[in-house]
């Protein structure tokens, strides 16, 4: 069976492209849309936010932390698009962009936490037909909170 439905991939994209427009990056002008689908089947979204001492928040920061404040702490699935300002990506050419290598870091911590290895929407083959990546083939060998010592079981929610 099919972990997912053609039409959770549309509505998540629609969400990224949707939160993208709000991006905050006078600076870079690289606008960023990230969407979050949880466990509980809910849809949290976030866009980067850039402030002039160039230590801006991330759009998957900004998702991770709208789903954490919502009460979730399980991600199963993840959209980022980016696109210059002016630019309009759409449900047919949503430019996906991966997470860079601090948000992978961060995206792991959940993974660690709720264990589901994230899985991530990636380039398209041919309008509407998507391809899943892992976080963990992102981010091997990773450094995640066994290394210290930390269980993270009651934190799960
Ligand atoms: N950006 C993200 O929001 N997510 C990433 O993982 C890659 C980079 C933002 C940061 C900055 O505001 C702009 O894109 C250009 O780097
Ligand atoms: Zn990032």
């Amino acid at each position: 069976m099919e972990k997912y439905h053609a039409a959770q991939f549309d509505e998540l994209i629609r969400a990224a492209l949707q939160v993208r427009l709000q991006a905050y990056a006078p600076y870079s002008r690289y606008q960023v849309g990230a969407a979050i689908l949880t466990e509980r089947l809910k849809i949290y979204s976030g866009c980067n936010v850039e402030a002039a001492d160039y230590d801006g928040t991330h759009a998957e920061e900004s998702a991770l932390a709208a789903m954490v404040a919502a009460g979730e702490r399980a991600p199963r699935l993840l959209v980022v698009v980016g696109a210059l300002e002016g630019a309009l990506p759409s449900l047919d050419a949503p430019n996906f962009t991966g997470p860079c290598g601090k948000c992978r870091q961060k995206l792991m911590e959940f993974s660690s936490l709720c264990g589901y290895d994230l899985d991530i929407l990636e380039g398209i083959r041919e309008p509407g037909v998507y391809k899943l990546r892992q976080l963990s083939e992102l981010l091997p060998a990773s450094f995640g909170p066994a290394n210290i010592g930390v269980d993270l079981k009651k934190y799960r929610g």
